[in-house]
């Protein structure tokens, strides 16, 4: 048994990039080859040990609840043929799994987002996926391996990745003393800053660890970049106590919020397969 018992899915933004596949689907069901991201997300959170699946959805999400929902009729057409092994894996997810969803009923940030979840979560530590944060690894997944370091330290951690300088305006960006090799106690977050303002080219990927005081703290932060409650924001209030790690994970991560990580990430896992 896993200390991190449940996994939160920001699943409410619209994937306005993937237009018009995104019309009436949400992003989170795009597939990579024939698998949708949100199903890798969640493999990758039962691999790490947790069977509690938070998602907080929004307007024009049913499908993720279908997704892993028994489809009878399907299933009942496909029963016997050599088609039946492709839902395994769904089957496997729902044996093992519980899943629970909410609505953010108001686009205001990932932050927002993450606060929504409280009802789901409760008060214990937690983990995040951002599935279009699409990540691969040989050996233990990247939640694992993030787990794994939450066991030792107890405290909040987010996954980081050097990114060109001049992409830092994309990300949540990092400052922090490397304590052991990969491993960054955290005195700085920025939201978004432009290259000039970035405090290193250090990352934040969608892989987070949060310890519950974290949903307090998104409340008494102020609206951020754009305006948005950002959960980089709450997460300097954790830095600044020394109570978070930044962790330079082991693995290779896809942008599939891009068009162009999306198919990156196909290509791969389509060689992979074949
Ligand atoms: C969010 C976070 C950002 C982080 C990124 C990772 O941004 O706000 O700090 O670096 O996810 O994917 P978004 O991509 O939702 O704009």
């Amino acid at each position: 048994m896993s200390t991190i018992n449940k996994c939160l899915f920001p699943a409410a933004g619209y994937g306005t990039r993937f237009l018009p596949a995104t019309k009436a689907m949400p992003k989170e069901m795009l597939p990579i080859v024939t698998k949708p991201l949100i199903q890798y997300g969640v493999e990758e959170a039962m691999e790490a040990g947790i069977n509690g699946m938070a998602i907080v959805t929004g307007r024009g999400k049913r499908a993720l609840e279908d997704h892993f929902d028994i489809s009878y009729e399907l299933e009942h057409q496909i029963a016997g043929s050599d088609k039946e092994g492709l839902l395994e894996g769904t089957r496997r997810i729902m044996n093992r799994c519980s899943f629970s969803y909410t609505r953010q009923v108001e686009m205001k940030g990932l932050g927002h987002a993450i606060l929504m979840g409280r009802a789901l979560v409760g008060q214990e530590p937690f983990a995040v996926i951002l599935a279009d944060d699409y990540c691969v690894n040989p050996g233990e997944s990247v939640l694992t391996q993030m787990v794994g370091l939450y066991e030792q330290h107890q405290c909040s951690i987010v996954a980081i990745e050097e990114v060109p300088h001049a992409e830092t305006y994309r990300y949540g960006v990092i400052d922090g003393v490397e304590e052991s090799p990969g491993i960054f106690r955290l005195h700085d977050m920025v939201e978004k800053p432009q290259p000039e303002d970035a405090p290193s080219n250090l990352a934040i990927i969608g892989r987070y660890i949060l310890t519950p005081d974290i949903f307090e703290i998104i409340e008494q932060t102020p609206p951020g970049k754009n305006g948005e409650m950002q959960i980089t924001d709450a997460l300097l209030t954790q830095a600044k106590e020394g109570r978070v790690i930044g962790y330079k994970f082991k693995g290779r991560r896809f942008d599939c919020g891009s068009v162009e990580g999306y198919i990156d990430a196909t290509n791969y896992t389509y060689q992979l397969q074949s």
